[in-house]
């Protein structure tokens, strides 16, 4: 690595996904029409009015994207630029003023670069989690939007989200509850839909599953995704399967995915999926930034177990799908796509 500073003192391949505070957080106003240069702050609380919109009415939503060391000490974000996108495209939703798409990627950088020693060594399984939210911060009392918004950029080592990392988790087909309407805001990333989900979630660990697969919530027909992730799987002609819905989050990696099967040559298919096809694929999975691919040996759709595998195995397309991404966002394989974005640390 070409910067001298030491690594934080962490236990880098035992780390969870969860928040270990770093050096300082970033917080950008915007104010009168435009936003601030942005400061830097050590302490790792923020200070808003008790009336602000984010409290009150749900004008809040974030983003979430890895960092990785390469093997020569590079570090490395993966697309920030849609990450960005992405968050213009929630807070539209819910009429909210976004960062542009230069501040945003410019405030990655920066967060990155504040927080150098929490990047986790190259091989350790781990990446430095930046995280992006945008609140509202006006005082008010009636329902309407903010006029003042904060950007809060965080960045916090993580492992993997399942502690079972790359090991085989099962689903449970959710049935009681509803994570997002067709004409809703399931498509934004709004602290909203997390809470809409959390009761299923838990639900489906309280009876010895990893994850919720939630279903369209107009007919109960087609399968959505799940509380932290799309889904995806693979057909028994080898065919990578995700479904397209109006109220599913839209995955860069999921995107990224499908890019990357193209290049294998696998054929893509993002198309309504009914939950009724679900014993008939080859393998399934989960697919998001926090795991990449979390793979799926079997699924509880009410009385009916449908089973992909065994839990100690991966399958073969999985697998290797899930190994040519990670190699691009760790730079150890050719970034054709031009999807990686080298952060100078000095
Ligand atoms: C509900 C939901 N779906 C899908 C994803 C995966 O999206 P991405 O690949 O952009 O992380 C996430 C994670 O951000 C998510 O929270």
């Amino acid at each position: 690595m070409k910067e001298t500073m030491q690594k934080a003192d962490l236990n880098w391949s035992e780390l969870p996904f969860d928040y270990v505070r770093t050096d300082c957080h970033l917080e950008y106003v915007y104010r009168d029409g435009k936003w601030d240069e942005g400061s830097a702050i050590e302490d790792d609380k923020i200070t808003i009015s008790v009336a602000s919109t984010c409290l009150h009415y749900g004008q809040e939503c974030f983003e979430g994207l890895k960092v990785y060391e390469s093997k020569d000490g590079r570090a490395i974000a993966f697309r920030p630029d849609e990450n960005a996108r992405r968050m213009a495209h929630t807070a539209k939703k819910a009429v909210m003023v976004a960062p542009p798409v230069d501040l945003f990627v410019d405030a990655v950088d920066r967060i990155t670069k504040l927080n150098r020693r929490f990047i986790p060594p190259y091989g350790s399984g781990a990446s430095l989690y930046v995280r992006p939210l945008l609140i509202g911060i006006t005082g008010t009392i009636g329902i309407k939007p903010s006029k003042e918004y904060m950007l809060a950029v965080l960045a916090t080592p993580v492992g993997p989200y399942f502690r079972t990392g790359m090991k085989p988790v099962r689903l449970w087909v959710e049935e009681e509850v509803d994570r997002a309407s067709p004409l809703g805001v399931g498509d934004a990333k709004l602290g909203g839909n997390y809470t809409a989900g959390l009761r299923a979630t838990y639900g489906a660990r309280d009876r010895g599953f990893a994850e919720v697969l939630f279903l369209d919530s107009k007919e109960h027909k087609y399968v959505d995704e799940s509380g932290s992730s799309n889904f995806f799987a693979i057909t028994k002609d080898g065919r990578y399967v995700t479904p397209k819905s109006t109220s599913i989050l839209p995955s860069i990696t999921n995107k990224s995915l499908m890019e990357v099967a193209r290049d294998l040559k696998i054929p893509v298919d993002n198309r309504p999926v009914e939950v009724a096809e679900l014993p008939n694929f080859a393998e399934a999975g989960l697919v998001g930034t926090a795991t990449i691919i979390t793979p799926v040996y079997a699924i509880q759709h009410g009385k009916k177990l449908i089973q992909y595998g065994n839990p100690n195995d991966v399958g073969p397309v999985s697998l290797k799908l899930r190994d040519s991404l990670l190699a691009i966002q760790t730079g150890d394989a050719p970034d054709t796509h031009g999807w990686t974005r080298e952060i100078t640390l000095d």
